[in-house]
């Protein structure tokens, strides 16, 4: 029988054709949005019964094309499955539906004093659940790791509907294998996470921002490795090279501190804890250092206003540059001490191939997001040529030590890339482990591998 909550209109399918990746859309043949447990098994039970796939989807803010349809079968919304059952504050875990937003969870344990670090850009619109799936990082994976730190526990279903339990409500569990860890990251490709324990922490009383100008975007990003070796941990250790400001700036239409779009290349630093006056000496030091390192001026948030306004320049910068015209996300990572090379590389690769890039992100975890913006470029180099310059960068980065994506997955858009990072036999292992989770391959079909 056609289970409940799916439905066919065209509006509603169109509205599930895409995510924030590029300008992709792929038509779905039915959008889900069960609004119980029973409702999505029923709706999984059915689908692998008649060979239909099964996309799951959260906010749909990803940048790798994780939910896209790309062949046909049924986006199912976890968006409905969004109360958060459990804030426990005595064993400091939260357990919470796969839809709620992050934002909403966030502001939820920081009324009761706690604190769920992994905070996405995207996080007023991201999905819990779509943080597993892609291991979503962000602003303070410096100091706090990335979403898979935080999930000691799931419930999911099987793609044919049977129940699976992973982990338990404890910080410490080394029974059997970690199928949690298995999930987090595996792009709704083995099984639908409905039900997250995830571990919470105490909320840090107070945080000081400051940010750091530096004449050139390579002298900026050299600057996070000094920084980390004085033996303080910032919260937050962000990059914007001046383009990306630029953006930004013209995006909110407001300005950061006058002058600081002259810079080449700026750092956002943020540090957190109980004692003020530890953190402003912490601050004072790091300034030190970065001046040491080449930074030419500083500025300190002197109100929570003034913080605020740093980190909405920050957290716009991707939809800035989205909304600028056609443009391809890269997720590079790589070991501190290669950010300046691989800065380098992107820019030669520029010339080479004639693109402009504006480049930002987290490098505090060396995580640097590089935006290759079309612009005048003719159709046939963007399809053909470009995919090759990405295809160097990535082998740089993967020669260094690195990896393809940080912090967006592989979805779709990276699959291709796939093999410069792994052998065919650890291809082969991941694609059985995939058979083995689902044997029709019916979930999320068409990504991850090339
Ligand atoms: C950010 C997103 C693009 O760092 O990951 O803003
Ligand atoms: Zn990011």
């Amino acid at each position: 029988m056609w289970p409940t909550a799916v439905d066919t209109s065209l509006e509603l399918r169109e509205r599930y054709s895409h995510d924030w990746t590029e300008d992709l859309r792929f038509l779905p043949d039915a959008v889900a949005l069960p609004g119980s447990v029973e409702v999505l098994q029923q709706i999984l039970a059915y689908a692998y019964e008649q060979d239909i796939p099964i996309i799951p989807a959260g906010g749909r803010t990803g940048l790798s094309g994780g939910m896209l349809p790309v062949q046909g079968g049924w986006v199912v919304s976890l968006e409905k499955l969004n109360r958060i059952l459990t804030i426990d504050t005595a064993n400091l875990y939260a357990v919470v539906q796969a839809g709620v937003i992050t934002q909403t969870l966030q502001e939820a344990v920081e009324t009761v004093g706690l604190f769920y670090p992994p905070d996405p850009s995207s996080r007023g619109s991201c999905t819990i659940g779509g943080n597993i799936a892609h291991n979503a990082g962000g602003v303070r994976a410096v100091k706090y790791g990335t979403t898979r730190e935080y999930v000691l526990g799931l419930e999911a279903f099987l793609p044919d509907g049977r129940p699976l339990r992973t982990g338990s409500r404890t910080l410490k569990n080394s029974t059997g294998y970690n199928l949690t860890q298995l999930l987090v990251g595996s792009e709704g490709t083995l099984a639908v996470i409905h039900t997250a324990i995830l571990k919470l922490l105490p909320k840090p009383r107070y945080a000081r921002t400051l940010l750091l100008g530096f004449p050139d975007a390579r002298s900026a990003v050299a600057a996070v490795v000094a920084v980390l070796q004085k033996g303080i941990l910032p919260t937050a250790i962000e990059f914007m090279e001046r383009d990306a400001v630029l953006f930004g700036q013209a995006y909110l239409g407001e300005k950061l501190y006058s002058g600081a779009d002259t810079y080449g290349g700026l750092l956002l630093i943020e540090v957190d804890g109980s004692v003020p006056e530890v953190l402003e000496a912490e601050c004072a030091e790091i300034e030190a250092v970065a001046f040491s390192a080449g930074a030419t001026q500083s500025w300190y948030a002197q109100t929570a206003d003034e913080r605020e306004r740093l980190w909405r320049l920050r957290r716009c910068l991707g939809i800035a540059v989205k909304s600028s015209g056609p443009y391809k996300e890269e997720d590079t990572v790589v070991p501190r001490t290669a950010l300046p090379d691989l800065l380098e590389k992107v820019k030669s690769l520029g010339k080479k191939y004639g693109f402009r890039s504006v480049c930002y992100g987290h490098v505090g975890d060396g995580n640097l997001h590089v935006n290759i913006l079309r612009e005048y470029l003719p159709q046939k180099v963007w399809d053909e040529e470009i995919p090759q310059a990405v295809e160097e960068l990535f082998r740089f980065v993967v020669a260094h030590g690195g990896a393809l994506s940080g912090e967006h997955g592989i979805g779709w858009v990276q699959r291709r890339y796939m093999p410069i990072q792994f052998s065919p036999d650890e291809l082969a292992l991941m694609k059985a482990l995939k058979a083995t989770f689902d044997p029709k391959g019916l979930l999320n079909p068409g990504k991850i591998f090339p």
